[in-house]
């Protein structure tokens, strides 16, 4: 079902599968509409269903990666690109190495850069040269992150090294064997970064994200909640499922 709520367009799917349907038709229509656009990725366990739907749509020839370029929230810093859990790594083994990306138009913060001040320098300036991000997808943490931005005095502009929240390395330790193998910090775009992209998609699903999902939405704008300040962008639409909706359907 689809809602308008200031700023925001909220679509409320009955389940997990139907939401990546809905989020994969979002961006597949935007590569259509800009065929040689500059599209943010994000990573996690959330947009691996959509990326799935991506894979398909773009096995059936209903969507054209070729021309497109791309740049990745966020990588852990320090990290090899051969460690299966970095997000160059998922990257590959969740969307780009089932597509026809050009891979030279790929762009995720490198994990493995001896500088980590001047790699996000450089990560910021290749976004600018590009001439900004058209559509950016987004995930959100349980604390309210989107890409690795935690909850902070304040908002971080740029992009920027980050040490990791104890609750955002909790959340990945799923992905690892165990929570002292989740790295301990990585690079990021920052709050202004994602802000000054054109569009946004955010995807969120689960009961567990309810609470974040409300707080985003009605709550106070503030950078203990990094994602409030999508209150503050122009087009925002928001993919959720029936649970991670439940707080805020009574205000739609
Ligand atoms: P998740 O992560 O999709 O694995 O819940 C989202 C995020 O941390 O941005």
């Amino acid at each position: 079902m689809k809602h308008k709520y200031q700023n925001f367009t909220i679509y409320i799917e009955n389940d997990y599968e139907s939401l990546s349907h809905t989020a994969a038709k979002i961006i597949a229509a935007q590569i259509k509409e800009r065929p040689s656009g500059i599209f943010g990725f994000a990573t996690g366990g959330t947009p691996v269903g959509t990326y799935k739907c991506l894979i398909e749509m773009n096995k059936a020839n209903e969507i054209d990666f070729s021309q497109i370029t791309t740049f990745n929230l966020d990588e852990y810093y320090p990290i090899n690109k051969t460690n299966s859990q970095s997000y160059d790594f998922f990257m590959k083994e969740n969307l780009f190495g089932y597509v026809n990306i050009n891979h030279e138009k790929i762009h995720i913060p490198n994990g493995e850069a001896k500088d980590v001040a001047s790699e996000c320098e450089n990560y910021e300036c290749q976004i600018a040269d590009a001439g900004g991000i058209d559509f950016q997808i987004l995930g959100i943490g349980l604390n309210g992150h989107i890409g690795f931005n935690e909850p902070a005095e304040t908002f971080q502009t740029f992009t920027h090294y980050v040490s990791l929240d104890t609750t955002t390395i909790e959340a990945n330790s799923r992905f690892f064997e165990s929570v002292a193998e989740v790295p301990k910090s990585a690079i990021t775009m920052g709050i202004k970064t994602i802000m000054m992209s054109r569009r946004i998609l955010l995807i969120i699903n689960g009961a567990q994200k309810a609470d974040i999902a409300y707080e985003t939405v009605f709550g106070s704008i503030t950078p203990r909640v990094p994602a409030s300040v999508l209150q503050l962008h122009h087009d925002v639409t928001i993919v959720l499922d029936r649970e991670a909706a439940e707080k805020m359907l009574p205000r739609i």
